[in-house]
């Protein structure tokens, strides 16, 4: 059961559509109003999770099978799940993380084609019950998404590497996404400039706030 007044909110997207950015800047925001709010990264955000994470985003391609890796992004999520996203969350805190369930949907279940079916039966498997009051999806032409990464100068992880016809089916797979959960899940268009998506961040979650806690 969800604690009083918790709120999981999880951002989504391709490479470089401004999920990082976006997820600091609400932070913030959520830290101002004097909120309780902790801000994880997917995969990562614990010790033992964190060198899942270099596993996953460094060397060649080919290092790991489709499988294997949608294993690995499992065992990260659980180990923060359970010792940081739930204990948050039953405290009644709020917990932003930057990618969660949906990124294997649309990574390897889209990306490598392992299928919706069985991804999702992964993630049911890995987080249970758990899932975000709110997903911010950002929609982005792959094509922008990984100049924005070149631009950002820090050299290619291992996904900005995978072609682009890759980018293209993880795109098609957040669009499933979005499709299958209307209520959870909000489109983001990632061309709008920082200002203006960080506000209409801002509204959505009131709205929500007012949905789930109406005064
Ligand atoms: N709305 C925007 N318009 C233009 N550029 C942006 C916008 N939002 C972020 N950027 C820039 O695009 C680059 C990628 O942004 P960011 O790192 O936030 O994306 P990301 O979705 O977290 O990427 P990744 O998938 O690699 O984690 C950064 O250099 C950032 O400053
Ligand atoms: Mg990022």
């Amino acid at each position: 059961m969800k604690a009083h007044q918790s709120l999981f909110i999880t951002f989504e997207g391709g490479e470089g559509c401004g999920k990082s950015t976006q997820i600091k800047l609400l932070s913030q925001a959520l830290l101002e109003k004097g909120l309780d709010v902790a801000l994880y990264r997917e995969p990562g955000g614990t010790k033992g999770a964190e060198e899942i994470r270099a596993l996953l985003l460094s060397g060649i391609q080919e290092r790991w099978t489709p499988t294997t890796e949608a294993l690995l992004m499992s065992a990260s999520r659980a180990d923060l799940v359970h010792k940081c996203i739930l204990p948050h969350l039953q405290k009644g805190g709020i917990v932003l993380c930057d990618r969660f369930t949906d990124s294997t949907l649309a990574y390897q279940g889209f990306g490598h084609g392992l299928g919706y079916e069985a991804t999702s039966a992964l993630n049911q498997f890995t987080v249970g019950s758990l899932t975000p009051d709110l997903t911010f999806i950002f929609q982005l032409d792959p094509i922008i998404g990984l100049e924005r990464t070149e631009n950002r100068g820090k050299g290619k992880d291992r996904y900005e590497s995978f072609d682009l016809s890759f980018h293209k089916r993880v795109q098609e797979g957040y669009a499933e996404v979005l499709k299958k959960n209307p209520d959870r899940c909000v489109a983001i268009d990632a061309l709008l400039d920082i200002e203006s998506i960080a506000k209409m961040i801002l509204e959505e979650i009131c709205r929500k706030v007012q949905q789930e806690y109406p005064v």
